[in-house]
């Protein structure tokens, strides 16, 4: 068996995703059961090297691991011949600038959403990694949640019939820093630092929707900045500029409407953190991060409204569990492999650049349309 090392800067290692999803749950969870292995038996062993900002975190994280490639001299690291591919997970403001770098140094570019800040910068990015030939991916976790994995299994096998809307929940209350510490980064709470709900959530729905129910043909969205103050990391008070929470209505190509409302200021009266029903003529679904529960119109109850009487069924009880039916990975590791499959053996890997673009361009139509108040057609991105 032939092992295949493959050197991979993974630039904002300290970060909250490049850290725990990127570099534990990923890079290292693929070393743990033994490299990707191709149909030849060859197999891809990631060597990461790591890049930061804070050499003494970088050293300490270095170390808790057993690694040794650290530095924070990002030009040298593309230099090196052994590194194929450059990682990006920094905050979203200085990707475009190192993305740049990595194409002129002609590596393959993996890189967290979103992609760029505005559609014609990640559209640019596109554009010149073809031209430079070098391969491209955009993380896209949510399509390997088992939630969505069993949804998509229940599209798949047509037991929706029409499928005629979707509504989703996201969020969770972030506290605002002052009397407990925030859960979130605060630069996500600072336009100017490239931070905001829809920025953040918005390159997701777009992939979510568009892979399961369709293209997004217009987008209609409401956003709000309920929050006006908040607590930093270091206990300074600052404005919350950027949109804490987001409700927007797409429209679908294939006439489903999607309803999905995103916040950082709601508490959760739900099962999980993000949650979308789906109705179709034949059935419904309610599909969470890892659980997706099923009604078909057979069985469907007939409610009657009433409020005079108190309510005596069980909505939630008449549902029926979808079972896993297969075992989920974490869903980094599955597409990180992927994109590793795409560079060493040329599989075919969609999650590119273009797509990453779209995302973006979601993201910036709709706060167009939550700015000027209207209902905004979304054209479409071709590279
Ligand atoms: N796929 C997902 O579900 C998901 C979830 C959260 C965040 N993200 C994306 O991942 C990226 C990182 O988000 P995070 O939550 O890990 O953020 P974070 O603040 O925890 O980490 C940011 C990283 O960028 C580095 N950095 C480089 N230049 C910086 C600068 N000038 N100022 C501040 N930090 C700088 C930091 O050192 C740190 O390593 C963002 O682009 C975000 O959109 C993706």
């Amino acid at each position: 068996m032939t092992r295949r090392s493959i050197g991979i800067i993974v630039n904002g290692v300290t970060g909250r995703m490049g850290y725990r999803q990127h570099l534990v749950r990923s890079l290292l969870a693929i070393r743990e059961s033994g490299g990707v292995t191709l149909a030849d038996g060859t197999t891809i062993w990631p060597e990461p090297v790591l890049v930061g900002r804070n050499e003494t975190k970088l050293r300490e994280l270095a170390e808790r691991h057993g690694l040794t490639d650290w530095t924070t001299d990002l030009t040298s690291a593309l230099a090196r011949d052994d590194v194929e591919i450059y990682f990006d997970a920094q905050v979203t403001q200085q990707r475009e600038k190192a993305i740049r770098q990595a194409i002129e140094a002609g590596k393959h570019i993996y890189t967290e959403k979103p992609l760029a800040e505005d559609t014609a910068a990640a559209l640019d990015l596109a554009r010149a990694a073809d031209a430079a030939g070098v391969r491209t991916g955009v993380v896209q976790d949510k399509l390997f949640l088992p939630g969505l994995r069993k949804l998509k299994r229940l599209i798949d096998g047509g037991f929706f019939g029409r499928i005629l809307s979707v509504r989703g929940e996201f969020g969770y209350w972030v506290f605002e820093g002052d009397w407990q510490p925030a859960q979130r980064p605060s630069w996500n709470y600072r336009a100017e630092d490239g931070g905001g709900i829809v920025v953040d959530m918005f390159p997701h729905w777009h992939y979510v929707l568009e892979e399961l129910f369709g293209r997004v043909a217009a987008v209609s969205c409401v956003t709000a900045t309920h929050v006006p103050e908040r607590v930093d990391e270091d206990g300074r008070t600052y404005p919350a500029t950027a949109d804490d929470a987001a409700y927007g209505i797409f429209e679908l190509d294939g006439g489903v409407i999607a309803q999905l409302n995103s916040s950082w200021c709601v508490r959760v009266f739900r099962d999980e953190l993000v949650e979308f029903q789906v109705d179709g003529t034949e059935g419904s679904a309610v599909a969470g991060l890892r659980r997706c529960r099923a009604q078909h119109r057979a069985v469907t109850p007939k409610p009657v409204w009433n409020p005079d009487l108190p309510v005596t069924e069980d909505f939630r009880a008449q549902w029926t569990e979808v079972p896993d039916n297969e075992e989920f990975d974490n869903g980094f590791k599955v597409q990180w492999e992927a994109f590793l499959r795409h560079v060493v053996a040329g599989e075919p890997f969609r999650w590119d650049f273009l797509a990453g673009a779209r995302g973006v361009q979601l993201a910036e139509l709709g706060l167009r349309s939550a700015r000027e108040g209207v209902r905004v057609e979304v054209p479409e991105l071709n590279s």
